[in-house]
């Protein structure tokens, strides 16, 4: 996987989007190869039965509720078995450091999950920061479906400046402070992405 995020030209245009927009979206941050490798890499294991419904909330106040939400989801706890996925990884950790110099941010850890949605899902408006644990600064998602107009699933970014509708195709990131209202819109197609969300502790400690 080339190097991407930290890169001369692309890390300024991010840092700048953020700054101005909360957002940033780039349409193919990784190639189609490596797209379908993960892509299979998750199928192995949605076959397998490892993902769960994905619910509301953390620790004592997480709850299932498909009004509001309805996808499936597995944590990533090792990046080793793939080498593409150890590289998205260690590119995200860069990412982290960028942050912090760029914003002068105490961010530590990331924590990372394959979701999938089935025809049928949705993700109603929310945000990713829990009022009780404010630990999540960042959402990032790396987007796998070989998307095609009428699929479905767009994001949509709720910011004091409008609204933007993000289409989720194979290869593209989005990275939105988490404090940002979003939405997943009803999917067509079965969704691939990996989730992930940058914090200023630990990942073992988000509990605090
Ligand atoms: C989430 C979420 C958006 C997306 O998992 O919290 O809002 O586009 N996902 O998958
Ligand atoms: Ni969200």
């Amino acid at each position: 996987m080339k190097p991407f995020l930290v890169e001369e030209g692309i890390s300024n245009e991010m840092l700048s989007g953020i700054e101005q927009h909360g957002y940033y979206i780039h349409r193919n941050i990784i190639n189609v190869t490596d797209a379908a490798a993960l892509r299979a890499l998750m199928e192995i294991r949605y076959d397998q039965d490892q993902f769960k419904k994905a619910g509301i909330g953390k620790g004592a106040s997480f709850s299932i509720n498909e009004e509001i939400r309805k996808d499936s989801i597995l944590w990533i706890e090792e990046t080793s078995s793939s080498p593409i996925l150890a590289s998205y990884s260690s590119h995200i950790d860069g990412l982290i450091s960028l942050l912090n110099r760029h914003f002068f941010l105490p961010l530590k850890d990331k924590e990372l999950m394959f979701a999938i949605y089935e025809k049928g899902s949705y993700y109603r408006k929310h945000r990713d920061r829990f009022a009780k644990q404010q630990h999540r600064f960042f959402t990032i998602i790396l987007y796998l479906t070989d998307w095609q107009k009428g699929d479905g699933g767009e994001l949509m970014i709720y910011t004091d400046q409008g609204e933007v509708k993000v289409e989720p195709h194979q290869g593209s990131f989005v990275i939105f402070t988490s404090e940002t209202e979003h939405e997943v819109l009803p999917v067509f197609a079965r969704r691939y992405s990996i989730t992930g969300w940058i914090t200023d502790v630990p990942i073992g400690l988000t509990f605090l």
